[in-house]
């Protein structure tokens, strides 16, 4: 795992924007893996504004999207599919016809899950997956006890995550208690992983997966297995790491003299 610590939230969301950027100019056909939640805001931010810029395109891109609740119709404003519309697809020069999100609105959801992961297939997988990071270890909405082989699959949300993106939706009861999610199996088959984790509240779920034993306790830690990860953070997020001295030797203050 590439540890990239970054003195402010600004600094670690402008890196994990630029590498997808760069990426995007090195492979214009990438199939990218994305994800939703408060923590991508800034990184879609700044992508929207390179691509304004020139400096990036989406026009090549196909992408597949972590997960979506069950029950929630693709117009429903709290969808991931409305997240991704306001906050990435309707500003850059993206094919609409070449986003997939899983359906969350679909009479059957299990069959839902298993037609999305043969779609990621038939796409020849993901090329590059951003990831953020559930305080609880969960990576998608893949939650603690999560098979580390799973595929796309229905999850019930912890009391925990639905606390949590409680802020999204006008009371807890209206946050879904289900989940279609792309599996920790599907994650570890992308080519290439970027996990985004920003503040105090997920300093210990960066401890567990970046140095705890790799175990469904903290879903994240099974990126352990995975054969290229970037984990990038901001000083707050990388508060509980006991190994800091040495990220900071190989990539001080998050430079990466690959990149
Ligand atoms: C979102 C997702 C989740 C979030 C995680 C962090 O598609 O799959 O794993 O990345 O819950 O959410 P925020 O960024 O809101 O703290």
């Amino acid at each position: 795992m590439k540890v990239l610590i970054h003195p402010t939230e600004d600094a670690a969301a402008d890196c994990v924007a630029n590498l997808i950027a760069a990426r995007l100019v090195q492979q214009p056909d990438t199939v990218l893996g994305l994800a939703t939640g408060g923590t991508m805001e800034a990184v879609y931010r700044r992508l929207i504004g390179l691509s304004q810029q020139g400096r990036t395109s989406f026009a090549g891109v196909t992408s597949f999207n972590l997960d979506e609740y069950v029950g929630l119709p693709p117009t429903h404003p709290q969808s991931y599919w409305q997240y991704m519309r306001q906050h990435l697809f309707d500003h850059v020069d993206i094919d609409q016809t070449r986003t997939h999100l899983p359906l969350g609105n679909t009479p059957d959801p299990a069959a839902e899950a298993i037609r999305y992961e043969a779609a990621i297939r038939a796409a020849g997988g993901i090329g590059l997956q951003l990831l953020g990071l559930g305080a609880n270890g969960h990576i998608g909405f893949n939650e603690p006890t999560s098979s580390l082989a799973s595929d796309t699959r229905i999850k019930t949300l912890t009391r925990s995550t639905r606390d949590a993106n409680a802020r999204f939706f006008a009371s807890l009861d209206e946050v879904p208690r289900l989940a279609i999610t792309m599996g920790i199996g599907t994650i570890l088959r992308s080519d290439e992983v970027l996990l985004l984790a920003l503040g105090t509240a997920k300093a210990n779920a960066v401890a567990r997966m970046v140095e705890g034993p790799v175990t469904a306790a903290c879903p994240a830690s099974a990126l352990q297995m995975h054969r290229k990860v970037t984990v990038v953070l901001d000083e707050a997020a990388a508060s509980g790491l006991a190994l800091r001295s040495y990220y900071d030797e190989v990539h001080p203050a998050g430079r990466d003299p690959a990149s």
